[in-house]
């Protein structure tokens, strides 16, 4: 059965996952960072090559200033707590979005990681962090309009692989599969480009409730679908 590439997570439910448990909003992400922790271990033995997880979008900011807060630390702790594992287990991290924009602390902490796991090949693990799929659109075509007009580019010659080129996926395959967890059906500014083809799976779990089993069943799920391409 046809296993797929790169998985992209839309990780949601974790106020929700709290809340029903009469428990603050950073216990349940407390917990999604476990099943992040856990799913990132698994993706490697499912034979999953690139495993994307939505963190933090540049629409989040909207949230309380203790929430942003709260998020960033357990970010934070995170990359600290997880990065060995992470290098022994041949996981390769990277960043999509614009998390240069993040605390200074946080962003030496990120870019040491990266660089501390970057020859790693069994699993290429990207977080999207302060990502919206717009502004990277956006940047994409300020580029693209720069060169045009210091006279470096024909617009004539602009095909969907230049525009690849430039996005901050441009070394990744785009997802095979996307994956909602808690019941929303909607893409929250996530990859509007990279998604054209993807297949889209949207689940009740909330996400600190996605286990490794989550994951086997996504992916099986994904195995029965035919894929087309626009073709027959
Ligand atoms: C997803 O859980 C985590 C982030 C967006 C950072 P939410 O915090 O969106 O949880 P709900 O949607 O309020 O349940
Ligand atoms: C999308 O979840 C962003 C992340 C998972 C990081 P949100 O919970 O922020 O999305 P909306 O606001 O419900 O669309
Ligand atoms: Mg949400």
């Amino acid at each position: 059965m046809a296993v797929p590439r790169h998985v992209a997570i839309i990780m949601d439910g974790n106020g929700r996952w709290a809340k029903k448990r009469m428990l603050p909003r950073i216990a349940g992400h407390r917990k999604g960072i476990e099943a992040a922790r856990n799913v990132t271990r698994a993706a490697g033995d499912l034979g999953i090559e690139v495993l994307t997880l939505y963190a933090f979008s540049t629409e989040n900011w909207r949230r309380p200033a203790e929430e942003v807060n709260d998020l960033m630390g357990l970010l934070r702790h995170f990359i600290q707590t997880d990065i060995e594992e992470l290098a022994q287990n041949g996981v390769r991290l990277r960043i999509i979005g614009n998390y240069k924009a993040l605390a200074p602390d946080l962003v030496a902490l990120i870019d040491g990681a990266i660089e501390r796991t970057a020859q790693n090949s069994r699993t290429t693990l990207v977080i999207a962090l302060n990502y919206g799929s717009q502004a990277e659109l956006v940047s994409v075509m300020r580029d693209v309009a720069q060169r045009a007009r210091d006279g470096n580019l024909d617009p004539a010659t602009i095909d969907e692989a230049m525009i690849d080129n430039l996005l901050d996926t441009h070394d990744l395959p785009p997802p095979d599969l996307l994956i909602r967890t808690s019941g929303e059906q909607r893409l929250s500014n996530f990859m509007l480009w990279q998604l054209a083809y993807a297949e889209l799976l949207f689940v009740d779990t909330l996400w600190p409730d996605f286990g490794v089993q989550s994951l086997a069943d996504a992916v099986a799920d994904y195995g029965a679908r035919e894929r087309r391409f626009g073709g027959l």
